[in-house]
């Protein structure tokens, strides 16, 4: 299926190659490498034609084996021995930065390549990327997926920007992410009280989008909370690049097909918020860690939910040690393991520096109390054996002489009920601002959005009356080693707010 353009006898422009390897749709059990291809997996060598072109005939038992269409398009693409006058600049690996192939050699390089016909659009697609976000619809039971490399950031923005005009009302929680927020300022949608969430979505013909960047893998399996699209949401992202097994950045919107949402309104606005050269490796990463879960859905998280279950039933024996159960919730993931540490005098910033700085164990959250770790599928029973090693030394060095000395200060967030909202976020970010002294913040209208990590729920919204509460709050999480972000001044001796008209 290739088009050209004619411009005398020897000049043509060939708008639409070839792939020169073929999988077929049909059966899929085809596939033509070109010379010096690696010959993995699971197909047997079947022939070698004149062109020295290896044809691979798949066993029988892996009859239902499709390569995952993007990875194999992007492959295929790589091998291709082209003259590149195209971007990036590296060409194909050729002028990579030295300093950066000795630490990860020339392949990367070679695979990112940019949209080339053979390798679809993803703002218009019709080639492997539509059947590779069509193969991820399918395995999470989405009526349609869009990938994304923005991450769930980009996805979370889209969803809401596709559904919210200006003035609209968003019901959010207040431990939404900041995506949710930088929406809010893109589309002008004011946020609502989440009490009467549960009351109004569909009985009143409102979207449910979720936010489940933590929560790709879930419903394959039992131990696993059911998914938010099996639960009803009519859109859900996915930080595909969490708990499972994409590149960094990586994510995926998924939409229930409900007419509620317009899919016309999520194409323009994934065009709006995503990069239009986006990468390739990124995208590839989607469509293999989507093969990678369907090639055995009801058993690969089998190993990984065994760890955590053992590692939480041993760290549960050792003195001094809290963990969170799943009392007082309906579903909790059986692959995070949050391990408090106030019994033992420490923070959790302190108990984290010592795994890491002498067990080599690198947790995924850290919070005053408390330390959260995500076991994975490349979760190894060497590592949790390390965590409870380095635990155990832990308790046995301090357990016996902390608490009487010394009690760590418990900082939750409460939930906030002063809150007062002059601005919506969208005009509070475009109103003129000035700086002043933190002190002197009390009773001005916020310029920013604050948010402390951790717990990385933003106790300041742009538009938000800035209260005694939220100050001293800010000030005591800072001064436990919390990370300030979102402030213009990150050592929070001053906050910007907004001029009053
Ligand atoms: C709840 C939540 N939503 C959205 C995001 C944004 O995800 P991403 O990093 O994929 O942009 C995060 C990131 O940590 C998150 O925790």
């Amino acid at each position: 299926m290739s088009s050209s353009l004619n411009f005398g006898k020897n000049w043509s422009l060939s708008l639409n190659k070839i792939p020169r390897a073929c999988i077929s749709q049909e059966s899929c059990h085809l596939i033509v490498l070109g010379k010096n291809q690696e010959h993995k997996g699971h197909s047997e060598i079947l022939e070698l034609d004149t062109k020295d072109k290896v044809i691979l005939k798949y066993p029988q038992k892996f009859k239902n084996y499709r390569p995952p269409p993007l990875v194999s398009a992007l492959k295929d693409s790589a091998a291709e021995s082209a003259a590149s006058f195209h971007f990036p600049g590296h060409n194909r690996g050729v002028a990579a930065p030295k300093s950066l192939t000795e630490l990860i050699g020339t392949r990367p390089f070679q695979l990112d390549l940019p949209e080339l016909p053979e390798l679809d659009n993803l703002f218009a697609p019709e080639g492997p990327i539509l059947e590779a976000q069509k193969e991820a619809a399918n395995l999470f039971g989405a009526s349609e997926t869009w990938f994304l490399v923005g991450g769930s950031t980009c996805g979370v923005q889209a969803a809401i920007m596709a559904t919210c005009s200006p003035g609209d009302a968003l019901v959010l929680p207040r431990n939404s992410h900041i995506s949710a927020v930088s929406a809010m300022v893109l589309c002008g949608a004011v946020p609502n009280d989440i009490n009467a969430i549960s009351k109004i979505c569909h009985s009143r013909k409102i979207p449910l989008i979720v936010d489940e960047a933590h929560g790709a893998h879930f419903g394959f399996h039992k131990k696993l909370p059911i998914s938010a699209l099996a639960q009803g949401a009519d859109l859900v992202v996915q930080s595909t690049h969490k708990v499972l097994c994409s590149l960094t950045q990586s994510s995926m919107l998924h939409s229930s097909g409900n007419s509620l949402v317009d899919r016309e309104r999520i194409c323009q606005c994934l065009q709006t918020l995503q990069s239009s050269s986006p990468s390739y490796l990124l995208l590839a990463s989607l469509d293999a860690a989507r093969a990678q879960i369907s090639e055995h859905q009801e058993t690969i998280f089998n190993e990984a939910i065994e760890l955590a279950i053992e590692a939480k039933s041993k760290i549960g024996k050792i003195p001094g040690i809290s963990l969170l159960g799943s009392l007082n919730y309906p579903s909790i993931d059986p692959l995070r393991v949050t391990i408090g540490v106030w019994g033992l005098g420490l923070s959790g910033f302190e108990a984290d520096d010592i795994l890491c700085r002498d067990f080599g164990v690198v947790s995924e959250l850290v919070g005053t109390q408390s330390i959260t770790l995500a076991f994975n599928l490349g979760t190894k029973r060497e590592h949790f054996l390390r965590l409870v090693e380095g635990l155990n030394y832990l308790s046995a060095t301090l357990f016996h002489n902390c608490t009487m000395n010394r009690v760590i200060e418990v900082t939750n967030l409460v939930h906030f009920d002063d809150i007062e909202m002059i601005l919506s976020p969208r005009d509070a970010f475009f109103a003129s601002k000035r700086k002043v002294r933190i002190e002197e913040s009390i009773g001005e209208i916020c310029g920013e959005l604050i948010c402390p990590y951790p717990p990385g729920i933003p106790v300041l919204f742009p538009g938000e009356v800035i209260t005694e509460r939220a100050v001293e709050y800010l000030l005591r999480v800072k001064g436990q080693g919390a990370v300030i972000s979102g402030a213009a001044d990150c050592l929070l001796s001053s906050l910007v707010v907004c001029k009053k008209s």
